[in-house]
This record gives structure tokens, sequence and C-alpha cells, in this order.
């Protein structure tokens, strides 16, 4: 799967939305989250991020790597919802990224 990182959090410029063809990229109030299982690793959403917040999980540099495991756990109370559009923005964050100060880009 591909991961979206730290960069993203308080900007979600929502280009990589867009480019996603099974709309697996869900917004959460502060960043946007990579469904695991729905993600078909086409990786047409990681060169579109202008802040380059999205990896191949192989490739997550190490100061993001807990950012995989804040995009699985995500979902843990939503389950599969099978598209990201249907559900607008979620009204939360994974922890990791509810407890980060403002972000200033
Ligand atoms: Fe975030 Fe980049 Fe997408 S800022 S919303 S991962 S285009
Ligand atoms: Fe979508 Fe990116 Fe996966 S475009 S299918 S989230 S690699």
């Amino acid at each position: 799967t591909y991961v979206i990182s730290q960069p993203c959090v308080d900007l979600k410029d929502r280009a990589c939305v867009d480019e996603c063809p099974v709309d697996c990229i869900y917004e959460g109030k502060r960043m946007l989250y990579i469904h695991p299982d729905e993600c078909v690793d086409c990786g047409a959403c990681e060169p579109v991020c202008p802040v380059e917040a999205i990896f191949y999980e192989d490739d997550t540099p190490e100061e993001y790597k807990a950012y995989y495991d804040a995009n699985v756990q995500f979902f843990d109370d939503l389950g599969s919802p099978g598209g990201a559009a249907k559900m607008g923005e979620i009204d939360k964050d994974h922890p990791l990224i509810a407890a980060l100060p403002l972000q200033v880009h």
C-alpha cells in the first residue's frame, strides 16, 4: 500500500484524491489517509502531491515510519467503506496526527 505522511497535515492539498482510480484516499480532519486494503498500488497519487507526503510503504523515510500504522489504524473502526467520496470529511484523525502542533506551510 501507499502511505500519507506528515507534510499533508494541515495542508490537505487533495490533488491525490483526483488521481486515485479506486477512490481509496479518505479525508480526516487534518490529514488524508490511504486505505491499505482498497489501494491497488497504482502509484498515481504519489507524484502529484505538491509536498511529497505520499510514499510506497517500503520507501517511507525513517522519520515518517509511524505513518504506516497511522494510515492503517485510521480504518480500524471504519472497516472498508469502498469509496471515499461518499464519506466526505471524517470527523477524526489518528492520535499521532491529532497530537501534532499546528503545521505551518
Ligand atoms: Fe495531502 Fe498531498 Fe494528497 S498534501 S491531500 S497527500 S496531494
Ligand atoms: Fe490510489 Fe495511490 Fe493507491 S492513487 S490506488 S492510493 S497508490
